[in-house]
């Protein structure tokens, strides 16, 4: 089996994978939600306390499998630096005394065999990846070679959520619980799609955000927020914020022709957003993937599964070279 560990945010995951079946026998995922809502955001140096006590916990319930373990794939990259060094300093120290090797998993690509959990992966692939920390269209080809074709240039799509859901006393994470508000929403407020007739490939949701903060601030000016006045302004910022997704993703789909498109991150759970992707994916003849939702956001079976390819082509890091980088970059197509 191999292990993975995820904690690059403010989830601590660990999950056991099958090498030869690719059959999850273990999966367990701590979130730490309830202590960051009332901050309307991750703190950094909480999450790396409740780390350090939730991942040995979760290790303490696989010490049977203990000796199935054939390798360890941890998350070392991008993420929160003081809780990506929770799960990196776990996987290193059992390393040694399991005296297996070390396989460092990107949390993008994680994401991207979220499509894959139970089966082999099939490439050429688009993906657009909508998470808390990213926004990006990607590129796969057949030898799985990332090429980035957009990105945000400031908040990302799952971020706008919470910042909204922030804006709106809704708790975090906030894109759930702006999902659900907009679902009583009624056509009443129109925000501008950021970016419409601007030829960047890139997207951009502060500009949509303040729009958000300006149409609350006059509400509140002329009184309490009403239930209804919530779902409205959910209801407007969901759709615009999917537009803006959908206008950028249809220029690519014009110009790239994909066979196979897949949708992964927190976000992907969206289903205003999934729809429309589906629609697309019809109109353009291409067949859509999704990750299950309940693996859309952070877990570690998703590194796992990432972990399993590198297993096979040997690709295992040194115990003094496995590095943490809270940043990375894609190559550009
Ligand atoms: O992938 P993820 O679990 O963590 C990161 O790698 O960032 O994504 C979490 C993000 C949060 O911003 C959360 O608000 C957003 O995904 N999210 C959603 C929905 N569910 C989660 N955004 C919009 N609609 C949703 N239904
Ligand atoms: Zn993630």
């Amino acid at each position: 089996m191999i292990l993975g560990i995820e904690s690059s945010c403010d989830d601590s995951s660990v999950a056991l994978l099958d090498i030869k079946s690719l059959k999850l026998i273990y999966h367990k995922k701590i979130s730490q939600d309830e202590q960051h809502s009332k901050f309307g955001g991750v703190v950094p140096e909480l999450a790396a306390r409740l780390h350090t006590a939730a991942l040995p916990k979760l290790l303490e319930e696989i010490r049977p499998n203990f000796k199935d373990i054939k390798a360890i794939a941890v998350t070392n990259e991008p993420g929160l630096t003081v809780s990506l060094v929770g799960g990196v300093s776990m996987a290193k120290a059992l390393s040694i005394s399991l005296n297996v090797p070390l396989i460092a998993v990107n949390h993008l690509i994680g994401h991207i065999y979220s499509l894959f959990l139970e089966s082999e992966a099939r490439f050429p692939l688009g993906v657009m990846l909508v998470s808390g920390g990213h926004t990006m269209i990607l590129d796969i080809d057949e030898k799985g070679d990332i090429k980035l074709l957009a990105s945000t240039m400031d908040d990302s799509f799952g971020e706008s959520f919470d910042k909204v859901a922030k804006m709106l006393d809704l708790g975090y994470p906030g894109g759930a619980e702006v999902e659900k508000a907009a679902k009583n929403g009624k056509e009443r407020f129109s925000f501008t799609v950021p970016l419409l007739g601007d030829p960047r490939m890139a997207y951009s949701f502060s500009g949509l955000k303040n729009q958000v903060r300006v149409e609350i601030e006059k509400l509140k000016e002329s009184g309490n927020l009403s239930e209804q006045d919530i779902s409205d302004i959910c209801y407007a910022f969901e759709n615009a914020a999917c537009k803006h997704i959908m206008n950028k993703l249809e220029k690519v789909f014009k110009e790239r022709k994909f066979k196979r498109f897949g949708v992964v991150g927190g976000a992907s759970a969206n289903l205003n957003l999934r729809s429309r992707i589906e629609n697309l994916c019809s109109k353009f003849e291409c067949e859509l993937l999704l990750a299950p939702l309940k693996f859309c956001s952070d877990n570690a079976a998703m590194i796992a599964r990432a972990g399993r390819e590198k297993y096979l082509k040997k690709e295992f890091v040194k115990f003094s070279e496995l590095k943490i980088n809270p940043r990375i970059k894609f190559d550009e197509a």
